[in-house]
């Protein structure tokens, strides 16, 4: 008996540590897949400086083109009628309504001229998500009731002259045609925003009518891109300023050309000889950009397919989808979360950038912000310290492609104004990129990769003469600097004298 029961036991034993080998092997097994595919990824984001460099003439060659004629190129490069920005001498009370994203701001300033600080109130609004996929009715009315009742909270620190209307500054962050300074039509729609009827729309003129059902009396004197907003704003702070970049749900640039150097411009040459491009480049695409399948399949399934390549690869509303994607394939492939996939996982656009800075930025030896954002995005209450690290790994991998390719942009800004290089015997001038968006202030590392990339492309001793600056609310301010430079009181005043 006692025989039987040890041979018995020792059989138990043996099966038992089958078991925990077996394991342990489905479990390496398991973490070996799941490195290869991070691997795999890694290699194929790679944004080595050679290759930026491509990038960089590819988007200074696809410049040129899209100045040449319309439809030339994928980037747009949108005259914005804004010849001239602002000087710091304007004056008066004046609105700015920015619209770009899932939330919309009202702004109002008071503005003295040189002497004087601006004086500024401003009110926040989220757009119920129905209404960016609803009807340009039904969304231009939200926006117009909001506005009036900001409207109506104005005190007597702001002040309209007597008989003259309330003007307004309408920053509208997507591809827009514009007709004049103050209007234009929508050329389509970006950043997941869809609404049918509104495209090909006198975006203006949609506003207006909004306003007039609400009863409110004010007339838009500029529409214009956040670009050309943060532009407009960032130089009335600091005059080197010599382009503006959004990064934040989507990407853009905007910069101030010289006339000459835009062949389709057919109208009057400006005094100044300059006029500020809306890039568009959000749009631009190349065979040098580091895609993968995550890129390949979240384009295909997107809203705007084939359209936003750049944006799709850097800006906020997809670094963290692009993250989920790669998790999504180590769960199916590597049972990277177990044997089941967290349910969660699947759905889209769940891992927020903010989710992915916040997981990127945690510095605790046991990476507890990683654990908690899973415990609470995706359900998933057991991770171990070895998927938080390659979570982590994850974000920095898409983070660093995104912030170097947008760095390379930006270079190649630089190559079309010629002041990439410094020349011989010449003194550099100072270039400042104003840069605006939550992508860009909040998520640190994406942003000093950005400013490390730049001084990488420059070299040492271009770098020390151009810089990023963030440009917080350049937009909103731009546009009401903007609106009071080009104020119809103004030009009867010019016309009459
Ligand atoms: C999208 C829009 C563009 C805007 C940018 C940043 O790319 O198409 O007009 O400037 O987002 O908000």
């Amino acid at each position: 008996m006692g025989k039987v029961a040890a041979a018995v036991c020792t059989v138990a034993v043996c099966a038992a540590a089958l078991v925990v080998v077996r394991r342990q092997m489905k479990s390496s097994g398991r973490w070996a897949k799941a490195e290869a595919i991070l691997r795999e990824m890694e290699d194929k984001c790679g944004a080595p400086t050679e290759n930026l460099r491509q990038v960089a003439d590819a988007m200074t060659a696809e410049m040129h083109a899209g100045l040449a004629s319309d439809g030339g190129s994928k980037l747009k490069m949108l005259i914005s009628f804004i010849d001239n920005l602002p000087t710091g001498d304007e004056k008066g009370l004046f609105y700015a309504l920015d619209l770009g994203g899932t939330n919309f701001r009202v702004i109002r300033v008071q503005l003295g001229g040189k002497e004087s600080t601006i004086r500024r109130e401003s009110e926040e609004f989220s757009i119920p998500p129905h209404l960016m996929v609803g009807s340009s009715h039904e969304l231009f009315d939200f926006i117009a009731g909001a506005l009036a009742k900001f409207v109506a909270t104005e005190n007597e620190d702001f002040h309209v002259l007597p008989g003259k209307l309330r003007e307004l500054g309408f920053t509208f962050s997507f591809p827009v045609r514009q007709l004049s300074i103050a209007s234009g039509t929508l050329i389509k729609w970006t950043k997941g925003f869809h609404i049918e009827d509104a495209v090909g729309e006198d975006v203006v003129g949609e506003l207006t009518k909004a306003m007039q059902r609400v009863g409110l009396d004010m007339r838009v004197a500029a529409l214009i891109n956040d670009t050309v907003g943060t532009l407009a704003g960032g130089k009335y702070n600091n005059p080197d300023v010599v382009a503006a970049v959004i990064l934040g749900t989507g990407t853009n640039a905007a910069y101030i050309e010289r006339t000459h150097a835009i062949p389709k411009w057919q109208g009057p040459l400006p005094k100044s000889g300059e006029m500020v491009i809306n890039m568009e480049w959000g749009n631009f695409r190349s065979s040098h950009l580091p895609l993968t399948e995550y890129d390949q399949s979240l384009d295909a399934e997107s809203l705007n397919p084939g359209e936003q390549i750049f944006e799709k690869l850097m800006s906020g509303m997809y670094l963290g989808e692009i993250v989920r994607r790669v998790l999504m394939r180590m769960a199916e492939e590597a049972s990277f979360f177990g044997d089941n996939i967290p349910p969660k996982l699947h759905i889209p656009f769940i891992i927020r950038t903010p989710d992915m800075a916040a997981m990127h930025h945690d510095n605790s030896s046991d990476l507890k912000v990683v654990g908690c954002k899973l415990k609470d995005v995706l359900e998933v209450h057991n991770s171990s310290l070895k998927m938080r690290k390659m979570i982590v790994e994850i974000c920095d991998i898409v983070a660093s492609r995104g912030a170097r390719l947008a760095a390379a942009g930006i270079f190649g800004i630089l190559k079309k104004l010629g002041r990439n290089t410094v020349k011989d015997g010449e003194k550099q001038q100072r270039s400042v990129i104003a840069v605006d968006g939550g992508l860009f202030e909040h998520y640190t590392k994406f942003r000093n990769c950005l400013n490390r990339t730049l001084q990488e492309l420059l070299g040492e001793d271009t770098a020390e003469n151009i810089v990023t600056e963030l440009s917080n609310d350049g937009s909103g301010t731009g546009a009401a600097l903007l609106a009071a430079s080009y104020s119809q009181y103004l030009q009867i005043e010019g016309s009459s004298s």
